[in-house]
């Protein structure tokens, strides 16, 4: 008779334990030969094998992306390092799954009987009796899956160094010191009797042509009409000025000038900048002032910087402070 019919006809109560006695035997007949066979678990032994290996392939695919990233292979070795490594691992995860959490054979619990056989009662006993050979390979594996797992950290880890040096005071400092000539396109030093009224001249720092971070342009200005920043009246010696030529918007060259006005002129979004109040801005999306070099004659007669800019040159930083 099955559960089916015993649910339906409750007058078969009387045959159930016959039943159900008779299926528990057949159960508990099943698992006790199985367990003898496997160290009480029913499951295969050497089964820890395939994850085993899985997690030392893992492992040395690990190692081998690293040792390819660091010696500098190219992008299809380092893909395999990557397919080793993620293919080891994830086989040996699966594998250690079937292995320790899939039930081995289905789960039959027969109706009608709460109290556990003496067979029920050996074999969970038998299920919980793990037999040293099983301890010793399932430390094996714990060991090694740790170890892939901390492989596959440190490869995660080491394509960091791609990032390179820290950027440091690169983005705030130019190559602009006290002493450095200003020179033009051709690296020429620029005499500063050279310099005509409302000329206008793009310069870089000695040694550093070319550097467009540190481009600027000087200008002669117009005697005295300049209205200096408190601070800065000795950095435009001899009427001359000089300020970074990277507009302050999103970084076009400022290379416009409006002699009448007095104005630098950025053509890309019509940014304007007021040279004789200290490149403040007046018009257009830019935000801030032009940077102000402060400038300085040497001995024989060549212009050169006191310093760096007043600020870093530029679009402006989401921190940056605004000029005074
Ligand atoms: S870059 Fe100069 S106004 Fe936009």
């Amino acid at each position: 008779m099955t559960d089916r019919d015993r649910d339906r006809d409750p007058g078969a109560a009387a045959d159930t334990t016959d039943v159900s006695d008779g299926a528990g035997a057949d159960i508990a007949g099943a698992a006790g030969s199985d367990i003898a066979g496997a160290a009480g678990s029913g499951r295969p032994v050497g089964g820890e094998v395939v994850p085993a290996t899985a997690f030392v392939i893992g492992l040395l695919g690990a190692v081998g992306f690293v040792l390819a990233y660091l010696l500098g292979a190219n992008t299809q070795l380092l893909g395999l390092g990557v397919f080793v490594m993620m293919g080891g691992v994830g086989v040996g995860m699966v594998s250690w799954a079937q292995r320790y959490m899939t039930p081995s054979r289905p789960d039959v619990e027969p109706r009608g009987r709460i109290a556990s056989t003496e067979e029920d009662i050996t074999a969970f006993t038998a299920d919980f009796n793990i037999g040293e050979y099983e301890l010793v390979r399932r430390s094996l594996l714990t060991k090694l899956m740790l170890g892939a797992f901390g492989a596959l950290g440190l490869a995660a880890v080491v394509p960091f160094a791609s990032l390179g040096p820290r950027p440091d005071q690169s983005f705030t400092r130019t190559r602009w010191r006290k002493g450095v000539r200003l020179v033009d396109a051709e690296g020429q030093p620029i005499r500063a009797s050279s310099v005509n009224t409302d000329a206008l001249i793009t310069v870089f720092p000695d040694g550093d042509v070319g550097d467009e971070f540190a481009q600027a342009v000087l200008i002669g200005l117009q005697p005295g009409r300049l209205d200096p920043v408190p601070g800065r009246e000795s950095w435009t010696p001899e009427n001359l000025g000089a300020f970074s030529k990277i507009c302050t918007h999103v970084g076009c060259p400022v290379g416009l000038f409006e002699r009448q006005t007095g104005e630098l002129l950025c053509p890309c979004h019509q940014s304007t900048f007021e040279l004789y109040r200290a490149c403040e801005h007046v018009f257009g999306p830019a935000a801030t002032p032009l940077p102000q070099l402060p400038l300085g004659i040497d001995g024989l007669g060549y212009v050169i910087a006191e310093g760096d800019f007043s600020s870093p040159p530029g679009p402006a930083f989401w921190n940056q402070r605004r000029e005074p």
